[in-house]
């Protein structure tokens, strides 16, 4: 359907996603130049780094018409809620990612939990409080775990699960009275604590086709058995046969068409990336929360496992022109084992050279996150999770295999990783 000229994309964010994204654009044959804003260390070996303010959707526009960029691919959430996608459609400049109205679906989970509740999507049973004293009340007489929420973004941090009710008022405090996460904490939720294993949905949406990318599963905590402190993530992998094909097919029935049935009887035009995070409980896949954009890592794992050039299916959904069913998967299994910087997910330590092996084997690549490039050409350290290896195999043990091969080939003062990222699928498949 594309055949005009080729594009001159410019992506925004900084992550191990955008890395991905941008490696994707450099094999895409519809990318005639690529540009990042503002980029990382290694995306700055493959590609003109360039300085934004990404939430500020004048000074977005303003880089894209300096550059000529003819396509703009948007990374984090915080520009799509700041309404960039907005701004360069109004200019008449396509970009991959749903306007400010699609993005308070992760922008506000009050929001969210509230368009759950009207479409008849299922999620934890949630209360939603603006002042402190009732929010205090109401959970005292709640059981325990509890699962206390910032409604407003808060990098992934405002989520607090209170094993006591000690916890949950100490959270509460925390969020609308000394206001840790600022604003994002005027309105909290409250919500149920669901059992279960969860697992990463990311569709690829354009209105009422969406196309479901295999499912992946993170590891958030820092620890091995999934112990310790939450992070960003620390690795991921995909497929999952946690999405077994009857939770496919409720989550298909029960949740992937309830909710673009609602987007739409709503208003809202969604173009874009829908992460579903899901809880596959007792009684069936449940929304743990809605994200507006890739997940990271999972992002990095799923790229690679798009046989057809994912550039192109961004460019149909921005188009509105997006037919899913001509999309071809590759066989086979994805993972990528995340470096972390010494001290994360606390204070980290940065400025660290970085040594990086010379060569790579077939199927692995290395995708920077937290790297910056000195003007005399190291790169060093100066983010929580540094770098991650992604290797692509027949089957998870043997990608795993692969990138565990090369991991200790990577060197820097505190470096840190996880060395069973991909367990649970390992015993599903028998072989751990
Ligand atoms: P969120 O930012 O909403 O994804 O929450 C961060 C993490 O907290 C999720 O990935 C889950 O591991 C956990 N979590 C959030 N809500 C619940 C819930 N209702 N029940 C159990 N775990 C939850
Ligand atoms: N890996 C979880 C996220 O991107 O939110």
């Amino acid at each position: 359907m594309a055949t005009q000229g080729k594009l001159d994309v410019l992506i925004l964010g900084s992550g191990g996603r955008e890395h991905s994204l941008l490696k994707a654009c450099l094999r895409s044959p519809r990318v005639a130049k690529v540009r990042v804003a503002p980029g990382n260390g290694g995306m700055a070996l493959e590609a003109e780094c360039l300085e934004v303010d990404a939430a500020n959707p004048a000074a977005v526009l303003e880089l894209v018409r300096r550059t000529h960029s003819t396509f703009v691919i948007v990374g984090p959430e915080v520009p799509l809620a700041a309404g960039v996608v907005d701004a360069l459609e109004a200019a008449g400049i396509p970009a991959y990612g749903p306007l400010a109205s699609g993005a308070r679906l992760e922008a506000s989970k009050a929001f969210s939990k509230d368009f759950m509740v009207r479409h008849k999507v299922p999620t934890a049973a949630s209360e939603t409080f603006r002042a402190l004293a009732p929010a205090l009340e109401y959970v005292r007489k709640q059981p325990v775990p509890i699962v206390i929420k910032a409604s407003g973004l808060a990098a992934g941090k405002g989520v607090v699960i209170a094993t006591s009710h000690a916890e949950a008022e100490a959270a509460l405090r925390d969020m609308m009275e000394t206001k840790v996460f600022g604003a994002s904490g005027d309105e909290v939720v409250i919500e149920e604590f669901m059992q279960g294993e969860e697992a990463s949905i990311m569709l690829m949406v354009c209105r009422d086709e969406y196309l479901m990318l295999p499912p992946s599963q993170d590891h958030k905590r820092v620890g091995e058995g999934d112990t310790g402190l939450n992070t960003g993530g620390m690795g991921a992998y995909a497929p999952t046969t946690v999405v077994t094909p009857e939770v496919d097919r409720r989550l298909r029935e029960e949740i992937i068409a309830p909710t673009l049935r609602g987007l739409k009887a709503d208003g809202i035009d969604y173009r874009g990336t829908l992460y579903v995070g899901i809880m596959v409980t007792a009684t069936g896949p449940k929304v743990v929360e809605f994200n507006v954009r890739f997940g990271d890592p999972e992002c990095q794992v799923l790229m690679p496992s798009l046989e057809t050039d994912p550039v192109q299916i961004m460019e149909d959904i921005a188009h509105g022109r997006f037919r899913p069913s001509a999309v071809k998967l590759r066989p086979g299994a994805t993972i990528i084992v995340v470096l972390a910087a010494g001290g994360y997910p606390g204070e980290i330590r940065k400025g660290d050279p970085i040594t990086l092996p010379a060569s790579l084997p077939e199927g692995v690549d290395i995708v920077h996150g937290g790297t910056k490039r000195l003007p005399d050409g190291r790169v060093v350290t100066t983010g929580g999770r540094v770098l991650g290896v992604v290797a692509h195999g027949p089957t998870l043990q043997e990608a795993a295999l692969r990138a565990y091969a090369v991991v200790p080939q990577i060197k820097f003062e505190g470096c840190h990783y996880r060395r069973d990222i991909g367990y649970r699928q390992l015993r599903r498949d028998g072989v751990l």
